[in-house]
């Protein structure tokens, strides 16, 4: 290794605890964990911290619904959630929940350096209010007929049929969609975040090469449209934390929701005895990264900094965001089978197809990213069934019957296998770049390169010929070397195939070990490293999300 190893602290948005994890969810714990293995592989030390976002009207009401408190409904989900990530391969060194003590004493400590700095304002607004249920109604929660077009049972912002946006104000017998009864207006005090005192601060960040030219353009609309004081309470009854100096009132969820980033990382510490103040408070012995989708990058964009900032802690170093997954071209629906639940699509496929569909397909950008279940059969078949475990499969059979499973005592290929291996700096810089679809794109076409190789050789014909045998095993033990290149760049997609390929292989593989060719060496009798995709089963999945 040439540059000193680096310490870096990764997250993924944390999910809501009132559903289950959809492959939405998935791509984007598989793209973080991606990266969080391949900085591992390079010998850095790398975190990857994440929770259950725990708090809201929507787990207080689901909670009801189910007939359990929200504490009995938010353990129940996030350990759901943990057994799909796991089920993804998805590795975290810490999942906690914002519904935790760390979480409720950071909340409290960031907001009254806010308020003691001047940042928080009062303002009573009014809103609608449920008076049977006792609740004050966000816009969702209430549903009347649009007033543009007069479609009955629209919800409170905006009109399915016309497209119309509104304030629920201007809907035409508007309802309570909690108990259909009429809402009643009434006035309440909020507390506001004054966005506005950081907007250099925000330009400033919006310059710092921190964020990805899409979402840097998209804040600066935000800011020079003006920054708007942000609502951060909300009233009793609310699942959540209550506000200190302010009985009655809690901090809305968002608010709390980021500080678990933080409240995570020191129940972590606590626990492995790493230094918390290296990752949160002081700026320059670590890095700090959050993988975000694309829809919540104004939380992670505009209010974090500034919360952040405010409280005396440390900048991120770079949001990233990612899109939104497609199936079959269109939004992920539920009567089309193609709203599809982690745990569904582990009930019938392995894991690693989609971590390599969803790594050939991610860039560095915020596109929308598809996954077409057709392409996915394909494409996993072709690219790793039939051309890099073809390479081991079809090398390791001569290997085993001629010479007991034995490589040759010397590399004959050197340039070519020299060639695999100075090609893994331009992967390693697209795997920094998030460019994973570049960087499983060079390594294909490294494997259609040793495929050819061995075409070229026709190991099928030498062990036919007399005298011969040299030869085979030569071009086997190369094309075993080159997989072995091949694998190591491949491990932090498909963990698992890389553990059955070292089983083979008898080594640990390791990005910086790639320099020693196997020469003389023993390998363990082959076994195949992935089944191919089954499309009867893709079908019985998309069926199962039908139901
Ligand atoms: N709880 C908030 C995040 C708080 S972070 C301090 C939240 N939760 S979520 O469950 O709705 O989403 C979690 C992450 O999954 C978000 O980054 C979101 O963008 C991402 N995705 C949710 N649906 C998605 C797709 N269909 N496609 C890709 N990512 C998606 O937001
Ligand atoms: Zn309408």
């Amino acid at each position: 290794m040439t540059e000193a190893s680096r310490k870096i602290l990764v997250t993924s948005a944390l999910p809501y605890a009132n559903g289950p994890l959809h492959l939405g969810h998935m791509l984007e714990q598989v793209q973080t964990d991606i990266w969080v293995r391949f900085q591992r592989s390079r010998g850095n030390h790398c975190l990857y911290i994440c929770a259950d976002d725990a708090h809201g009207t929507a787990i207080m009401l689901s909670a009801e619904k189910a007939g359990i408190t929200p504490e009995e409904q938010i353990e129940q989900v996030k350990a759901a959630h943990l057994k799909d990530s796991t089920g993804f391969l998805v590795h975290f060194d810490n999942y906690h929940s914002t519904h935790s003590e760390e979480n409720r004493r950071w909340s409290e400590t960031i907001y009254k350096r806010i308020e003691q700095q001047g940042h928080i304002a009062v303002r009573e607004i009014t809103q609608s209010y449920d008076q049977e249920k006792g609740l004050f109604l966000a816009d969702r929660f209430i549903k009347g007929t649009c007033p543009k077009c007069k479609t009955p049972d629209q919800y409170g912002d905006n009109c399915e049929a016309c497209g119309a946006t509104y304030s629920p104000v201007d809907l035409i017998d508007p309802i309570s969609a909690l108990s259909g009864t009429t809402p009643v207006d009434r006035e309440s005090d909020h507390l506001f975040f004054r966005l506005g005192d950081f907007e250099e601060l925000l330009r400033g960040w919006t310059r710092s090469g921190s964020l990805q030219p899409a979402v840097a353009n998209k804040l600066n609309e935000w800011i020079e449209a003006g920054l708007q004081d942000w609502d951060i309470s909300r009233d009793a009854p609310y699942f959540g934390f209550e506000i200190p100096g302010h009985p009655g009132k809690y901090f809305y969820v968002w608010l709390d929701a980021p500080i678990g980033y933080i409240a995570s990382t020191e129940d972590y510490c606590a626990r492995s005895g790493e230094d918390f103040d290296s990752y949160w408070i002081r700026e320059d012995e670590t890095e700090l990264y959050h993988f975000i989708g694309k829809d919540i990058v104004n939380f992670h964009g505009l209010f974090w900094p500034a919360m952040l900032h405010t409280a005396g802690l440390r900048m991120p170093n770079a949001v990233y965001a990612h899109g939104f997954l497609t199936v079959d071209g269109t939004k992920m629906s539920k009567s089309r089978g193609t709203f599809i639940m982690a745990s569904t699509y582990l009930e019938h496929l392995d894991p690693e197809y989609l971590r390599y569909y969803f790594a050939a397909k991610l860039s560095s950008g915020v596109d929308d990213i598809d996954l077409n279940l057709n392409d996915f059969v394909q494409r996993v078949n072709s690219d790793l069934v039939g051309k890099v475990v073809n390479i081991a499969s079809r090398c390791a059979g001569f290997l085993r019957k001629k010479f007991d499973n034995r490589m040759a005592s010397e590399c004959s290929e050197q340039a070519l296998l020299d060639e695999f291996i100075s090609a893994g700096d331009d992967i390693a810089a697209l795997y920094e770049t998030r460019d994973f679809g570049r960087a499983m794109r060079e390594i294909i076409a490294l494997a259609d390169r040793a495929n050819q190789y061995i075409d070229d050789k026709k190991p099928w014909v030498l062990a036919k010929e007399e005298g011969r045998e040299q030869e085979v095993q030569d071009v086997c033990s190369t094309g075993i070397n080159l997989f072995r290149v091949l694998i190591t760049y491949l491990k932090p997609v498909l963990p698992e195939m890389a553990a059955r390929a070292e089983q083979f292989l008898q080594i640990d593989v390791d990005w910086h070990s790639l320099k020693s060719p196997l020469i003389d060496h023993q390998l363990e009798v082959f076994k195949p490293l992935l089944q191919r995709v089954d499309p009867e089963h893709v079908d019985a999945m998309v069926s199962a999300s039908k139901a």
